[in-house]
């Protein structure tokens, strides 16, 4: 008998040995991967459970086919002999579970279940009571896509010391919270998210010692009460209740009350129309506000945000226009929406409009005088008023980031003793000064960024441009690839600090510079003048003459040209053909009678060109006689001499020539000149015979007769 004994008891001892070499140091791949320093496994693609090596007490038996067995305490023997604890069983088709499945795993302290679509949640709720540990705090239980789970799903005494659950992620409309909750002492967060919840359902009596409560995107109406009847809360020590992503249309007065430790609400991507008065003024605790995504947002009342220990408002992306009104109604109380929130250090209005008017945006924040982290992302700003942040004393950070700002007062930021970072991302600046951040601002200053601006590399530029070269202010991480030049066109993209202006270019006051500037725009007055008087020269010599003959007629006196001023009486303009008569007869004639003729077969200069001597011999002359007849009309010298007198007539009057007709002119050598000449002065007819003495008489008189008509231009 002691030999069978014995036999028996080596037997056992070398069955276990082998084992042990078997599994302490192999994982058993390729089904399974282990991770030695995180003492944990992962098996895949199997239908039963294998043998892990001896360090694993974190298993993961993902995406096996366990749906034709029962998941018992047998099937799982292989495993028990870790020290299991964790266990997580995902997507891996389980239908059923026994009672007993849990009954070796006596060191396990987190359980998962997932994504096991088709389990029988009642099976699992009888197993989990058969948990035989204390140590289990965590029981997830997401993305299983469940419709209901018993009522007493986490009642057994096994589970008293459960910490954590979750059932995030199935389709569960409605939650309870039986008495027995109660005894769950121990559980400071349960995970609700991701379902279809309508209602959260808290008996009477229970009290939860709860701290996190997340019920985001579910299809909550209304905010769960949480008062039970002597007005005492059920959830003393609740410290974060989320609600992001509900249906949640109004939020009535005191509707967060009974949460005397809430120090976040998260009410993010709501339907909210209207933040009422003493919205979270029951909340002795509160410090944070999340508030974001709420297109739907038109009206906040006055005092919706009272709240004294309020802290932190993230209020961005709600699209709410400060800058408008709602039907003419105001959408909000620019002196009153922060006043009543003493504490707050941090506000972010990302996303939404504020109005860039004088006012507004300084009664806003004329008490945040706690404020530390101010952000104004992209809520259209385009101008900053110096009265805006007056009040901002305590502000570290502020985010002007996708603005439209270019420009601002020197002592916008001046109140600002502890500025640490001011972000101008992505605005419309073009260049900063000296004096844009003033000198105590530029000192204390960690980061300041400048990115994604049209910078424009002019002089105007080289303070900033040194100024980013020196400074240890840190100018974000994108510096010096997000700090270009936009404007002129040919420095596009170039990097500011890159930017190389000869120096002279920007010496500020080169007098150089100066007097070039002085000398070309007096140059180009001058020029200006000369081609206006170009431009308009008749008109001005017409107005000097005006007023010279003004002038003289009002001195009594005109001056009279007179024969003396002039070498000749007259020139004589003829054709070669009428010679004869010209020489023989006509100079004769009168210079019988000392009248002095210039008849350029005589005095013309040898040599010079004939229309020269003709100019120069008429200007010599007081007169000019013309002798006309069909030979004359037909030269051309003739009709050019003709057009030359038309002129001097023009100037002198029409005593300025003798027109004397030696033979008729016929209609068919008539050219416009010559009749223009004979309709606008006398003219003398020669005939030979009778008269003919008359005639010398008149020519003798018209030519000493003196240009009294004083000569009018046109
Ligand atoms: C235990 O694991 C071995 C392989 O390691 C396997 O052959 C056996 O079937 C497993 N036992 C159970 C009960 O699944
Ligand atoms: C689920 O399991 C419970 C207990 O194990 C059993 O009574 C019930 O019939 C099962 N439901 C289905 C649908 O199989
Ligand atoms: C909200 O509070 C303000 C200031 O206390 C008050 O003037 C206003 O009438 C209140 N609005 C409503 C709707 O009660």
């Amino acid at each position: 008998m002691r030999q069978i004994y014995l036999m028996c008891f080596f037997g056992s001892v070398l069955q276990t040995v082998k084992t042990r070499i078997n599994t302490t140091d192999f994982c058993f791949e390729p089904y399974c991967t282990c991770n030695k320093k995180q003492k944990s496994a992962t098996c895949t693609g199997l239908d039963y459970v294998p043998h892990v090596p001896k360090f694993v007490t974190e298993l993961e038996l993902s995406h096996n086919n366990f749906s034709d067995v029962n998941i018992s305490r047998w099937f799982l023997s292989n495993i028990t002999k870790n020290d299991i604890q964790k266990f997580k069983l995902i997507g891996n088709s389980i239908k059923d579970v026994e009672n007993d499945v849990f009954v070796d795993f006596f060191s396990l302290k987190s359980l998962t279940i997932s994504d096991e679509k088709q389990l029988n949640v009642t099976s699992l709720c009888n197993a989990l009571v058969f948990v035989n540990t204390t140590h289990l705090k965590r029981i997830d239980l997401y993305s299983n896509y469940w419709k209901e789970i018993p009522f007493n799903v986490f009642e057994a005494t096994s589970l008293r010391k459960v910490t954590s659950i979750s059932l995030e992620e199935n389709q569960l409309t409605e939650f309870m919270f039986p008495d027995w909750y109660t005894e769950l002492k121990n559980l400071k967060t349960i995970n609700l998210s991701k379902n279809n919840i309508i209602a959260l359902i808290l008996y009477d009596d229970v009290k939860l010692s709860v701290e996190k409560i997340d019920l985001s995107r579910n299809d909550i109406i209304h905010i769960p009460s949480f008062c039970d009847k002597m007005n005492k809360s059920k959830v003393p020590k609740l410290r974060s209740l989320i609600l992001n992503g509900n249906a949640i249309p109004y939020l009535y007065p005191k509707c967060f009350s009974c949460m005397p430790s809430l120090q976040n609400i998260s009410l993010h991507a709501n339907r909210l129309t209207v933040l009422r008065n003493n919205t979270f003024s029951e909340l002795p605790q509160l410090k944070h506000v999340f508030f974001q995504f709420n297109y739907q947002l038109k009206t906040i009342e006055p005092t919706a945000f009272n709240s004294t220990s309020l802290i932190s408002i993230h209020f961005g992306y709600n699209n709410f226009r400060f800058d408008k009104k709602n039907n003419k109604k105001a959408r909000f109380n620019a002196e009153n929406i922060f006043k009543h929130t003493p504490s707050l250090e941090f506000l972010d209005l990302t996303n939404n409009y504020l109005p860039s008017d004088k006012t507004t945006l300084g009664l806003m924040f004329a008490h945040l005088d706690k404020m530390k982290y101010l952000i104004l992302q992209t809520v259209g700003l385009r101008k900053l008023h110096p009265n805006f942040f007056r009040n901002l004393i305590s502000l570290e950070k502020i985010i002007l980031q996708g603005n439209f700002i270019n420009s601002w007062a020197p002592e916008t930021f001046d109140n600002m003793r502890n500025i640490k970072y001011i972000n101008f991302r992505n605005n419309l600046i073009h260049a900063l000064n000296k004096s844009s951040l003033s000198e105590h601002i530029l000192h204390q200053l960690e980061k300041l960024d400048l990115a994604k601006n049209p910078f424009t590399c002019t002089c105007d530029l080289m303070w900033f441009r040194n100024w980013v070269r020196t400074t240890k202010v840190n100018l974000s991480l994108d510096f010096p690839r997000g700090y270009t030049c936009n404007f002129p066109a040919e420095m596009r993209g170039r990097l500011v600090i890159k930017y190389n202006p000869t120096p002279e270019n920007c010496e500020p006051t080169n007098p150089f510079i100066v007097i070039a500037i002085i000398l070309s725009s007096f140059a180009f007055m001058v020029i200006t003048v000369i081609l206006l008087a170009y431009k308009c020269h008749t008109y001005i010599r017409n107005y000097c003459y005006m007023v010279r003959l003004h002038r003289l007629r009002k001195q009594g006196y005109l001056r009279l040209s007179n024969s003396e001023d002039f070498e000749f009486h007259a020139f004589v303009v003829y054709c070669d053909a009428d010679r004869e008569w010209v020489h023989c007869e006509f100079i004769k004639r009168l210079e019988d009678e000392r009248i002095k003729l210039c008849v350029h077969h005589r005095e013309f200069d040898p040599g010079v060109p004939i229309t020269e001597n003709i100019d120069k011999y008429m200007n010599k002359s007081w007169k000019v006689v013309i002798i006309m007849s069909n030979d004359f009309a037909r030269s051309d010298w003739c009709q050019w001499e003709c057009d030359y007198v038309q002129e001097r007539r023009r100037r002198q009057g029409k005593d300025a020539c003798v027109l004397i007709m030696l033979k008729a002119i016929d209609a068919y050598h008539m050219t416009s000149g010559i009749r223009s000449l004979l309709h606008t002065t006398p003219y003398l007819r020669y005939k030979k015979g009778i008269g003919e003495a008359l005639f010398w008489q008149a020519v003798l008189n018209t030519l000493k007769r003196p240009l009294s008509v004083p000569p009018m231009a046109i």
